[in-house]
């Protein structure tokens, strides 16, 4: 048995699915690690299996790991209530649970996001029957990937407006419905657009050293039917100075108090150069990424990952040996070189504080009582 997908119709491949077999609870996950050349679904059986995904990056993204990990946790508690977890066991199996994948990575603060609604509601069940309880969570991780995806659509509807009636659109990582629980942040306001009927043409970084962009935007593109172009992360500029951008759009990790966006390594420097291009610069997260307890982008922990990413991509040696390497995964785009930061809300615009205060009070307001 699995929940009905909540993947919108344009979208061919889910990216995190629930199922039971024989009972037993699986969180199956379409491998990006595998992609573009394999398409191949992982059923993790056990909570250590989903977090070495989430660590590996078989899964990521921002919305999706939160997804996720809301899956992994009820996951645990399912196989703990199977195996006769008794009533008093209750809280310290969710409460390892939850720390555990809260130590899988540390920069896209949708993880915690997720984790804290699986604890509270987790804690909320207290006195109810433990079978109750279970599936209270299950349901819980269910609403928490609906949600995720209705963000993602209200977010299309909220920039796709921003957006030129034609022209290029630069991206950066994957944000699309390989990075949520479908359709995309920015990705996913470029397929609003689309819907539309606007004209508009992709121009895909490749975003080393993981290659999201060539690996994952390029096979989620080319799926969807998505008319895009790939270039190398060190041609953007110069792609910009010919002309084919009119706007660039990328997701974001965490958002700072004031507006300060982290994503992936690259984005920095996309802002950047549409400053000196005169070219837009959004950012498109749902207000699960955005941080009120993080004043500014000094704040943001940056996940820095294995030199081998760097310089042995896939096993095969591109640098060579005994090279000191500095690999960090995120960067900071300054509040000041971002035009408008797109959200389920509306369009925050700067000084952004206090746009993003409102929205982030707006959204718990709807999502009370579900939530
Ligand atoms: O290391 P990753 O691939 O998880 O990084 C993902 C990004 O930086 C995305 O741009 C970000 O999560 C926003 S898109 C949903």
């Amino acid at each position: 048995m699995s929940f009905a997908l909540p993947i919108p119709a344009n979208q061919h491949f889910a990216t995190m699915q629930w199922l039971l077999e024989d009972g037993r609870p699986v969180v199956r996950l379409l491998d990006q690690t595998r992609l573009p050349t394999e398409t191949v679904y992982q059923d993790c059986r056990d909570g250590d299996t989903v977090r070495q995904a989430i660590r590996t990056l078989a899964v990521r993204g921002a919305p999706a790991i939160g997804v996720t990990a809301a899956y992994g946790i009820a996951q645990e508690l399912l196989l703990a209530l199977q195996a006769g977890m008794t009533a008093g066991q209750f809280d310290d199996v969710l409460a390892k649970s939850c720390a555990d994948y809260a130590a899988t990575r540390p920069t896209a603060v949708n993880l915690f996001w997720a984790i804290e609604r699986m604890r509270a509601h987790g804690q909320a069940s207290a006195g109810q029957p433990m079978a109750t309880r279970v599936q209270d969570l299950v349901d819980q991780a269910s609403a928490i990937h609906f949600d995720d995806v209705q963000c993602c659509l209200d977010m299309g509807r909220h920039g796709a407006p921003l957006l030129p009636d034609r022209g290029g659109v630069l991206t950066h990582c994957n944000t699309g419905g390989l990075a949520t629980g479908g359709h995309g942040t920015g990705l996913g306001v470029v397929r609003s657009a689309l819907a539309l009927g606007k004209d508009l043409h992709v121009w895909i970084d490749e975003t080393r050293p993981l290659l999201q962009g060539s690996r994952l935007t390029a096979w989620e593109c080319a799926q969807d039917g998505i008319p895009s172009t790939l270039i190398c992360d060190n041609m953007a500029g110069w792609v910009m100075k010919l002309g084919k951008v009119q706007a660039a759009i990328v997701g974001a990790d965490r958002i700072a108090a004031n507006g300060d966006s982290a994503n992936k390594i690259g984005t920095y420097s996309v802002a950047v150069l549409c400053a000196r291009h005169n070219i837009p610069f959004y950012v498109a997260a749902p207000t699960s990424t955005i941080d009120l307890d993080c004043p500014t982008g000094e704040q943001i922990p940056i996940e820095e990952r294995s030199p081998d990413e760097v310089t042995t991509p896939r096993g095969v040696q591109f640098a060579a040996s005994g090279v000191g390497v500095f690999n960090p995964a995120f960067d900071v785009a300054p509040a000041e070189l971002i035009a408008a930061i797109i959200t389920e809300e509306g369009v925050a615009r700067a000084p952004f504080a206090s746009d993003l205060k409102r929205f982030v009070a707006q959204a718990q307001r709807r999502r009370a009582g579900h939530l």
